[in-house]
């Protein structure tokens, strides 16, 4: 049976995406260079799948590499995951992304032409509309200059496919994300967490475990409901479920040859309403200071996902409550092990 080739698969998105491609009827080829992940999410994919996973570890950087699989493997359409994605490193250290996540990216396309390999979903970011001039964002707003490397990454990432899909016979879906949380109701696997967390809801759940005294607030003074940022969260489940939607689409239908989709719940959410959905979830009540403004962020930001629901056939199907639960399940999980 051919393949749908998941690059960086034992990811979180990632991760969860292998689970639906299963649960969907397709077979996964998962490659990682396990820099960022652990072997282990291989064995907790099967572990929830009930069926071995094929997996290769390979690194993109490394054309030869790819080759190499793309003679091994029959494969007709690939999922790219496989990226750096702190903003945070990304400022301190740009080479870094530019280097993985750009020759990663052209290198896997390059191989896919020579191999006919003509269908491909990217793993995109809400981080290239910055911040945004209207509310919700629409796929067609002004894409702003990036604020880091990273999100730089995800642009220029997402123009190399246009262009060579505009110059080939590559078909592209970009899904961008707005902001993922959560974690398989197994908990088995979840948000990767190897020290400092890099996103909110990792420290409101290492908050409500006790690891951490307080949650800091970064900021309560924006132009918003209560102050606070606002942003789209999404259950990673919903997410994963839309790279279905889309690989389905690219090999059923005749496409254009680069399509964009939002991909969030499509309501602004914001940081002191996260703490109270995180107690309405679990009955924990998060501790918070109010710290200064983070450098960087985006006052407020959520999708209009009328696009992903019309033209991909996808909507989200898990609510904020049904995340925050799975997200205190996996911490529990997680602190459980160690
Ligand atoms: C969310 C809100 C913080 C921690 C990032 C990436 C973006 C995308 C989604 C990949 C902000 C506030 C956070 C804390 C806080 N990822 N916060 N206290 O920055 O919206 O987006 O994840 O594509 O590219 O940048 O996510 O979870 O870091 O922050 O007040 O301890 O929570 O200020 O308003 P962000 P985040």
């Amino acid at each position: 049976m051919s393949k749908i080739l998941v690059t960086g698969g034992l990811g979180y998105i990632g991760s969860h995406t292998v689970v639906e491609l299963v649960q969907a009827g397709y077979e996964p080829l998962v490659i990682d260079n396990l820099s960022e992940s652990d072997i282990e999410v291989k064995d907790r994919i099967e572990e929830i799948v009930g069926k071995q996973i094929l997996f290769e570890q390979v690194e993109m950087c490394n054309i030869d590499e790819l080759e190499a699989l793309f003679k091994k493997y029959d494969i007709r359409a690939v999922i790219h995951f496989a990226a750096f994605l702190l903003v945070n490193e990304s400022v301190k250290n740009p080479l870094k992304y530019y280097h993985n996540n750009l020759l990663s990216t052209t290198n896997l396309l390059s191989v896919m032409l020579d191999h006919q390999v003509h269908a491909v979903v990217f793993s995109s970011s809400c981080t290239v509309y910055g911040n945004p001039d209207e509310l919700p964002v629409t796929e067609n707003a002004f894409i702003k200059p990036a604020v880091s490397p990273y999100g730089n990454t995800k642009k220029i990432g997402e123009d190399i496919l246009k262009d060579t899909a505009l110059a080939t016979d590559l078909k592209v879906i970009s899904l961008r994300y707005f902001n993922p949380i959560g974690a398989h109701e197994s908990a088995l696997i979840g948000e990767f967490q190897d020290g400092e967390p890099h996103h909110l809801v990792p420290y409101i759940t290492e908050t409500a475990f006790g690891i951490r005294k307080e949650l800091k607030v970064f900021g309560d003074d924006y132009n918003t409901p209560d102050g606070s940022c606002v942003r789209d969260y999404i259950h990673v489940v919903d997410v994963a479920k839309a790279h279905i939607s889309a690989v389905k689409r690219l090999l059923e239908k005749d496409t254009e040859s680069f399509e964009v989709f939002n991909l969030g719940m499509g309501v602004g959410v914001s940081v002191l309403e996260m703490i109270h959905a995180f107690k309405e979830a679990t009955g924990i009540e998060i501790a918070y200071t109010i710290a200064p403004r983070r450098e960087g962020d985006v006052e407020a930001v959520y999708a209009d996902t009328t696009k992903a629901n019309t033209i991909l056939g996808w909507k989200t199907e898990k609510s904020l409550k049904d995340a925050m639960g799975d997200a205190w399940r996996w911490e529990n999980a997680l602190r459980g092990e160690n």
